[in-house]
């Protein structure tokens, strides 16, 4: 613990700029996929969402593993309510707009 206290400190700024900020994103991209679990009832955009799920809480645990060497991002709530309404929105209209919301976001 006091070697990952003493790596924290000298971390450089960027490299904890760059895991708050992809922490923040995987908090988003997990919210994206509740947001659609929330609103499909199409048992094809269910699944899909429920395995992207999967993979992105496992993302997100990985750097909720390394939080101690930098401080979460002060804003993540609204990654949460903007992450949920990606999702929910999209779902409420159809299948086809869940799909192209997500080839945008993932070649954002
Ligand atoms: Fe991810």
């Amino acid at each position: 613990m006091q070697n990952e206290v003493s790596y924290s400190q000298t971390m450089p700024n960027e490299l904890k700029m760059e895991l708050r900020s992809s922490h923040a994103g995987e908090m988003g991209a997990v919210f994206i996929y509740i947001g659609i679990l929330s609103a499909s009832c199409d048992p094809h955009v269910r699944a899909f969402a429920r395995e992207h799920l999967r993979t992105e809480y496992h993302h997100l645990c990985l750097f909720e593993e390394l939080i101690h060497l930098y401080r979460g991002s002060l804003v993540l709530p609204l990654w949460v309510i903007a992450g949920f309404l990606t999702g929910f929105l999209p779902a409420l209209l159809g299948r086809d707009w869940v799909f192209r919301t997500i080839e945008t976001v993932e070649t954002f």
